[in-house]
């Protein structure tokens, strides 16, 4: 009999702690990528077993011994031999939820017409808030739900998803509600940001101070106030906003108690990795520009590199992220899709994975780390999600692999055999 606070040592010698929790359903027979944090590799058990109680892990082990206890106390059991098993992916940075498309701008980049040049002519991001103004509260959901439930086909179990395509109250609220319906609607759990400095809207191009006071002051404080918010999110670059801009709104969303992500470093270095340091923000993502001032300031803060090769790609960048400095400053890394219309449509969690050790140059563990252990932290939502440990969430996908490294090695086939979202298995 388990009793509470007892060790069960599983083949690997992981040691998992055990509770005394009664087991609904017990995984059996499958090796488990814990991804906790040490000296075995991907936190690996083999032979293993796992059992939940209602949306909680409960108990991590060998399989004959929960096989054993199974067949003793009656409990259902999902045969998993030959699968392996991994925390649920976790999608830290996307912009899911928005109008129309910018496949024109596509083809306008690919005969030659730069990013930049199409974000200063009232193109790229721009021409997504059009689109996304016009677009009525069921027709954003209906698809963020279609491009959210092919990411939860990929193991996909949280998704933190953007606003920034409003920028103006209603719409930036609307893109809020959206993302939260999702939640409401699909097994997969949402964390929402505000990204209120994203672009400077057309209406406000004579009137800069004004769209940041509102940003910083009213609008935030009114989302806030709807629950609308877990985090907030700038856009500090040359072609957006400056660093004294994004420091007034991560100040302003500090006295909310609330933390921040900075997009930061994507197309020029501009401080905004120490800025983000500074503000002691969750994360700090992009940064294919990046000193070594700026990894040492995200080292010591404790903020998240979130890598989003899915961006770079698309902007055929030529300068990665220096992965070496980030690794050697001991900055945790995280891998996401950066899911947009402009610059990483369509995108996939595992080509993600597969783009950040071949364009990176992540090793797999690092990659498959980076959508799990490391973007939870990224969410601050690391004592509940990202490893598979007893007592936090029962959100994990089975995949039909041989080793972990697969799951960044295929270009766009998907080895997903199941996913399950707090405890119950769901068909995305
Ligand atoms: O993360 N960098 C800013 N935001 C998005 C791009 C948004 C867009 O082009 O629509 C990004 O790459
Ligand atoms: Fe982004």
């Amino acid at each position: 009999m388990i009793t509470a606070g007892a060790k069960t040592r599983g083949v690997g010698e992981s040691v998992q702690q055990a509770s005394s929790l009664k087991w609904d359903r017990v995984w059996i027979g499958m090796s488990i990528a814990t991804m906790v944090a040490g000296r075995i590799p991907y936190g690996k058990l083999e032979q293993a077993a796992l059992a939940v109680s209602g949306e909680r892990i409960a108990w991590i082990g060998a399989a004959d011994e929960a096989r054993n206890r199974a067949r003793e106390d009656g409990i259902p059991i999902a045969e998993a031999v030959g699968l392996w098993m991994t925390p649920g992916l976790i999608d830290c940075h996307t912009h899911l939820v928005y109008g129309g498309n910018r496949v024109a701008e596509f083809e306008q980049r690919l005969c030659g017409v730069p990013y930049e040049e199409i974000a200063r002519s009232g193109g790229g991001i721009q021409s997504t808030v059009n689109d996304t103004r016009r677009a009525d509260f069921e027709s954003l959901a209906a698809a963020a739900a279609t491009r959210a439930r092919r990411l939860m086909a990929e193991g996909v179990t949280t998704l933190e998803i953007k606003s920034g395509y409003g920028l103006d109250l209603a719409t930036e609220r609307r893109m809020l509600e959206v993302a939260r319906s999702l939640e409401r609607d699909l097994p997969v759990s949402i964390e929402t940001t505000f990204l209120g400095l994203h672009a400077l809207p057309a209406e406000y191009r004579e009137r800069r101070g004004e769209y940041v006071a509102a940003v910083c002051g009213p609008w935030l404080e009114a989302l806030t106030a709807a629950g609308l918010v877990d985090a907030v999110d700038a856009f500090c670059e040359n072609i957006a906003f400056t660093a004294e801009e994004t420091d007034e709104f991560l100040e302003a969303a500090g006295r909310l108690g609330l933390r921040a992500h900075v997009h930061a470093g994507q197309l020029s270095d501009m401080g905004a990795a120490q800025l983000a340091a500074r503000h002691r923000a969750l994360s700090a993502d992009h940064l294919e520009y990046l000193s070594a001032e700026g990894a040492d300031a995200l080292a010591q803060a404790g903020t998240v590199a979130v890598l989003l090769p899915g961006a770079y790609f698309t902007l055929r960048q030529t300068t990665p992220p220096p992965v070496p400095l980030l690794r050697a400053a001991g900055v945790p890394m995280a891998v996401s899709t950066d899911g947009n219309p402009g610059t990483s449509p369509g995108m996939s969690m595992l080509l993600a994975l597969n783009m950040a050790c071949n364009l990176f140059g992540l090793t797999p563990e690092e990659a498959v780390a980076g959508a799990t252990r490391a973007a939870a932290r990224a969410l601050g939502r690391e004592s509940e999600i990202g490893t598979l440990e007893v007592g936090k969430r029962a959100d994990f996908a089975l995949w039909r692999i041989e080793r972990p490294a697969e799951l960044c090695y295929n270009l766009g086939a998907n080895p997903c055999a199941g996913v399950i979202y707090k405890g119950t298995e769901r068909v995305a």
